[in-house]
C-alpha cells in the first residue's frame, strides 16, 4: 500500500491495537494510494481559507502538547508544495512548543473546516527561522494590518497529510460568516418595514380626509 500517514503513525503498538480489533487485515489489504507526500491545489484552496489550527508537538519527556495558532485566514502560508510557513505570534511567553521543537522537530497539525465539516491532518518537521533569517519568507508570512507581534517563523516540511471523513462534526459558523447568511435577511426585512411604513402613512392621509 502507498498511504503516507498510516505508514507514520502505525507503530507496533497500534498495529496490536488493530490486530486486537480485528482491522489489521483491513490495512494490510489496502492497495489504494494515498501517499499525499505533496500538496495539490485542493488542500492549497483548503488552508488559504483557514483561519486556526491545531498544532501538537511533543516533550522531552514524551508528553504530546496540543496548542491553538490563530491569525488571518490563510496565515499558514503554502510555500511550495511539500512546505508551508507560518509567523508565531507572541503569546503568554512560555515558549511550549517552540522549546518542544527545538528538542524534537517532529509536529502533527489538525486544520477544521466545520461549515464543510472537513479536516486535514498534517505530519511535519518543523524548522524555527528568526524573522530576519529570511527576508523571502518573512514577506509572504506576514500578513499586512494583522495586529500582532511575531517573533519567529516556523517552516514546515511534510512528510504526510491525510483527510478525515466528516463523521461527528458538528457545522459551526463564525460571526462573520453569519453575518454573510443573514445579510440578505435583514435587506428584505429593512424593505420590508420601509413598504409597510409607506402603507401605514397612505393608511393614515385616507382615514384623515
Ligand atoms: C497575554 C496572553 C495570555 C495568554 N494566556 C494563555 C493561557 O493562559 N493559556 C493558553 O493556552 N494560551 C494563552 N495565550 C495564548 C498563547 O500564548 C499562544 O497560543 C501561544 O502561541 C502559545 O504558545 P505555546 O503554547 O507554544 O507556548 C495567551 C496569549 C496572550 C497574548
Amino acid at each position: 500500500m502507498s498511504y503516507g500517514f498510516l505508514d507514520i503513525a502505525m507503530t507496533p503498538s497500534v498495529r496490536a491495537a488493530q490486530a486486537e480489533m480485528g482491522a489489521d487485515a483491513q490495512w494490510e489489504a489496502f492497495s489504494g494510494n494515498r501517499s499525499f507526500d505533496r500538496f495539490t491545489a485542493n488542500e492549497a484552496t483548503f488552508l488559504a481559507a483557514r483561519d486556526s489550527f491545531y498544532m501538537a508537538s511533543v516533550s522531552e519527556d514524551g508528553w504530546p502538547y496540543v496548542q491553538h495558532r490563530g491569525g488571518p485566514a490563510g496565515f499558514l502560508k503554502m510555500v511550495d508544495d511539500r512546505t508551508l510557513a507560518f509567523a508565531d505570534y507572541r503569546g503568554n511567553r512560555q515558549y511550549i512548543s517552540t522549546g518542544n521543537l527545538a528538542a524534537n522537530d517532529r509536529a502533527c497539525l489538525i486544520l477544521m473546516d466545520y461549515p464543510r465539516r472537513a479536516r486535514l491532518k498534517i505530519y511535519a518537521h518543523v524548522e524555527k527561522l528568526a524573522m530576519d533569517a529570511n527576508p523571502a519568507l518573512t514577506e509572504l508570512v506576514m500578513d499586512e494590518g494583522y495586529k500582532a507581534r511575531a517573533e519567529r517563523i516556523f517552516r514546515l516540511r511534510l512528510e504526510a497529510f491525510d483527510w478525515n471523513c466528516p463523521q461527528h462534526i458538528t457545522p459551526r459558523f463564525t460571526e462573520r460568516e453569519i453575518e454573510q447568511a443573514v445579510r440578505p435577511l435583514h435587506e428584505r426585512l429593512a424593505q420590508l418595514e420601509a413598504e409597510n411604513a409607506a402603507l401605514q402613512e397612505r393608511l393614515g392621509k385616507i382615514g384623515d380626509a
